[in-house]
């Protein structure tokens, strides 16, 4: 045998050919207020709809007729979730973190940040206003108070107090209100001096499942909280899906969703797992995203085993984990030291605690979630990754010759297809010398991915 070198090659691959959407949507054409609407969708499906982007936007106008509708989602705005910026709770004693001196008709929903002024009274704000405001900073040992007049950014603020104390200010009973006003008073031009302190809030920041989702599609000039109490969102469908914040006490119809995904609670090992999810379902479940991990992980609370097969595996032959639908891990959960690369694994996850994945042998039997496809495939997902693999090669072997290196491709398509993994494409990359191929020069030279659209 002649010594191994080794090379370093890029493959571009599209992962993912079919990608189904983890929710199925619901229309509901019942008029109900938006607290009513939560309950219903809680009764009948998971929750009220939460939207994570545009596929799911568009999956959502589909269960609707092509008349218009104004139908709520689960998005609201929360005016109670003032909190803040220190929020170590050892600063405070009981009832201190919610001590509030609002001015009459404060707050107002005008925005997320908050000014005293030299009454001592305060007042919601948006944080972008500019030039921005004084402010006003904490400092724990010995309590002090420190003005800053000059007109700063909320952001910057909350900075500038963080870096030379302890934070911008936080006020905790009516003796720290009036130190603090009477800090105001007494400086020179108090009668517009409005200052931040360090209580603030995220608008429209709450979806109805916990669901953390940042996609919007808020039509412009909205929210607008036209009357003063547009806390709900809901979408108008004829506007190409645009939401608008309304009342929440109003009567409309509404979108509910349901998990994409089902438990099989009965113990079976992974490949009898995966022909029982074929042949009912559509294929043992893909978790490419944290939103996914949290509709696994509603389901597997109620499992009767500690741990849930999911559609993870170890391939062999790439010495990589790929999901059943071609897919690496990009999105990775793992519990600690269970990232392990070994033959025969496949990947589950807790039911209970941290809800991590696990690698285990696959004749382990565990209930399972399937993932309902129903030809919602979405060829729209496919993605090109690109993956830096180390090989070793014979030195006789001429890397720079096409041949070879189409040879080597479709040696590696047949490694994967006896894994009986499918739907990955494989090509080449070229690097910018022309070459595919380069002799490994550094130390430590991982698997790297980078993310690309087609
Ligand atoms: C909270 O503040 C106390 C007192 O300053 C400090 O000892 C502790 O480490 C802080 N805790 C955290 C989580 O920062
Ligand atoms: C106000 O809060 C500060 C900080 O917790 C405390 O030292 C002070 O005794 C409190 N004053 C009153 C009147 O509660
Ligand atoms: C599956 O296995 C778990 C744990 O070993 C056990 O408690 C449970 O009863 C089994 N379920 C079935 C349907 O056999
Ligand atoms: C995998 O994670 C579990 C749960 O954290 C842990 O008990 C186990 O030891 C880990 N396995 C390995 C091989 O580290």
């Amino acid at each position: 045998m002649e010594q191994g070198v080794v090379i370093v090659l890029l493959i571009s691959g599209l992962c993912t050919l079919c990608s189904c959407l983890s929710r199925q949507y619901h229309f509901v054409n019942i008029e109900k207020s938006w607290t009513e609407a939560q309950s219903y969708c809680r009764q009948n499906y998971v929750d009220l709809a939460t939207i994570d982007g545009p596929e799911e936007m568009q999956a959502l106008l589909e269960t609707v007729d092509g008349r218009r509708h104004y139908a709520w989602i689960g998005l609201y705005d929360d005016r109670e979730s003032w909190q803040w910026t220190l929020t170590n709770s050892s600063f405070y004693s009981e009832g201190e973190t919610e001590f509030r001196n609002w001015k009459v008709g404060e707050p107002d929903k005008t925005g997320g940040c908050v000014t005293m002024d030299s009454e001592g009274t305060w007042t919601d704000v948006s944080c972008h206003i500019s030039p921005g405001n004084p402010f006003v900073c904490y400092d724990d040992d010995p309590q002090r108070y420190i003005l800053n007049t000059k007109k700063t950014g909320w952001e910057k603020a909350v900075f500038n107090c963080e870096k030379h104390y302890t934070s911008l200010t936080i006020i905790r009973n009516q003796t720290e209100n009036k130190k603090i006003k009477d800090i105001i008073s007494d400086s020179q031009d108090h009668d517009n001096l409005d200052v931040w302190i360090g209580l603030f809030r995220e608008p429209w920041s709450k979806w109805s499942d916990q669901g953390v989702s940042s996609y919007r599609k808020w039509n412009s000039g909205e929210p607008n909280n036209l009357g003063g109490n547009e806390d709900c969102a809901l979408v108008t469908t004829s506007d190409s899906g645009r939401w608008n914040d309304r009342n929440c006490d109003d009567k409309h119809s509404f979108f509910c969703y349901d998990d994409n995904l089902i438990l099989i609670r009965v113990n079976k090992s992974w490949d009898e797992a995966l022909s029982f999810c074929r042949q009912h379902y559509g294929d043992l479940v893909s978790v490419p995203t944290e939103q996914v991990q949290r509709s696994v992980n509603r389901m597997a609370q109620s499992a009767s085993t500690a741990h849930v097969w999911m559609g993870l595996r170890f391939s062999c032959a790439m010495k990589f984990w790929l999901w059943l639908d071609g897919e690496i891990t990009w999105y990775q959960n793992w519990a600690p030291g269970n990232d392990t690369r070994e033959c025969g694994q496949r990947g589950a996850v807790e039911s209970g605690a941290g809800q991590q994945w696990v690698s285990l042998p696959k004749t382990e039997e565990l209930n399972f979630i399937c993932r309902k496809c129903e030809g919602m495939c979405d060829s729209t997902l496919k993605q090109k990754h690109v993956l830096r693999m180390k090989l070793n090669a014979l030195s006789s072997l001429n890397m720079d010759d096409p041949a070879v290196a189409e040879a080597m491709l479709q040696q590696m398509k047949v490694k994967l297809a006896d894994e009986g993994i499918t739907g990955v494409k494989l090509r080449w990359r070229k690097q910018a010398d022309g070459k595919i191929f380069h002799r490994e020069e550094e130390e430590g030279k991982e698997e790297e991915c980078e993310n690309m659209e087609v």
